[in-house]
């Protein structure tokens, strides 16, 4: 194909963003294909080139080069204005200690490295998916759309001493819960400004009941609430809010919850919506203003060893991760919401891989990139 006076020239005006693309273990690499696809279809479209560099993460790092994030890699996500993420580890590394593990060897260092301390991880059951939920269909008829808003880079993930040490003859395991203030403040006005563009609901999550951490949170969070008159807070123990998110999650609208507790109930609220392969999650930083950050976008499902390799792994989790990266990082709001209804159309019209089939009338079911073919067909 010869390339035109005009195609060179509007090559060379379109904007470019340079990504980090870490496709990881497992399913990673096959969501990541169907992402970048999708991608690639909205800078044929528009006046945007998203300039790819492809690294190692996790497990094939290790392999590749014995880390599991190399230096190599960090540099590179230093570089871009995002990081797409796939997946990480398997049952092949499973039996290294525990920093040299991918997940706590990559993930973590990830998040601290570059402050990515709000997790917003929408959890939606489309009204046509209901049928897949777990959930008794009267609970969920209609479908809902949660946000998990979970600290991320604080709380007894990171809190030292966190150590296993002899004491008195055995072995005794320390892991620390500290969050300052300052920690607590700025992730609930991530949650109370989400809210004030949904519907102005914050559900914030504690154990003020037991832990010391939760009498701090709740203070804290009901100071920020106070310079945001028009929603409407709530405090749940995490015990009750583990039930309440099963028996009324239409009812919800944001969920904020310190580390551990939003990673436990992000999952229970990923399978109330019917499966983890459809929900995506991004990892945000401090604002850089004209609400962009600089972030990290992933699927929440992990990379699913048991179905690897075989292509039916579904890829709306990872190509909705990159919608969120237009939406966050990019700014590229009008993509990000085309790709967004795009996977709505394929949805509705009957389009199921396996982990959401229920063999519904007027369904079919279809491997990973026949699913990615139908969605490029509705974009
Ligand atoms: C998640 C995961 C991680 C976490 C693990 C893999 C370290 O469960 O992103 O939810 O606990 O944060
Ligand atoms: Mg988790």
């Amino acid at each position: 194909m010869s390339c035109t006076l005009f195609d060179s020239l509007q090559l060379m005006s379109k904007k470019e963003y340079k990504i980090s693309v870490l496709s990881g273990d497992g399913i990673g690499p096959e969501v990541m294909a169907e992402a970048l696809r999708v991608i690639d279809k909205i800078s044929t479209r528009s006046d945007v080139e998203f300039v790819l560099d492809h690294q190692l993460v996790g497990g094939i790092a290790i392999d590749e080069t014995s880390s599991p994030l190399p230096d190599e890699t960090l540099r590179s996500c230093e570089n871009s204005d995002a990081i797409l993420f796939g997946s990480v580890g398997g049952p092949k590394w499973e039996s290294l200690p525990p920093d040299s593990q991918p997940e706590r060897g990559a993930l973590l260092p990830l998040r601290k490295h570059f402050g990515l301390f709000a997790n917003l991880r929408p959890s939606i059951c489309f009204p046509s998916l209901t049928n897949a939920s777990p959930i008794r269909p009267d609970l969920v008829e209609g479908g809902f759309d949660v946000l998990c808003v979970r600290e991320l880079t604080g709380g007894i993930y990171f809190g030292e001493p966190k150590e296993i040490k002899e004491q008195g003859g055995e072995k005794v395991a320390i892991d620390t819960m500290v969050y300052k203030e300052s920690e607590i403040e700025r992730i609930a006005a991530v949650a109370f400004d989400a809210a004030m563009g949904r519907n102005k609901h914050v559900t914030s999550i504690d154990k003020a009941n037991v832990l010391r951490n939760g009498i701090l949170w709740r203070d804290t969070v009901e100071k920020v609430a106070s310079k945001y008159p028009e929603v409407n807070l709530e405090h749940l123990y995490v015990d009750n809010a583990a039930m309440q998110l099963i028996r009324r999650p239409r009812e919800f609208d944001v969920v904020l919850a310190p580390n551990l507790f939003g990673d436990i109930l992000s999952d229970e609220m990923a399978m109330i919506a019917g499966s983890l392969g459809m929900l995506a999650s991004s990892s945000l930083g401090e604002s850089l203003g004209d609400g962009l950050y600089f972030g990290m976008y992933e699927p929440s499902g992990g990379s699913a060893p048991d179905i690897a390799g075989q292509g039916i792994a579904n890829p709306c989790a990872q190509i909705l991760s990159a919608s969120l990266m237009l939406r966050y990082s990019l700014g590229l709001i009008e993509s990000a919401d085309a790709i967004d209804l795009a996977i709505r159309k394929t949805i509705d019209a009957g389009y199921r891989t396996g982990d959401i089939f229920t063999g519904e009338e007027g369904t079919q079911r279809v491997n990973t990139t026949q699913m990615g073919d139908a969605i490029l067909s509705h974009l």
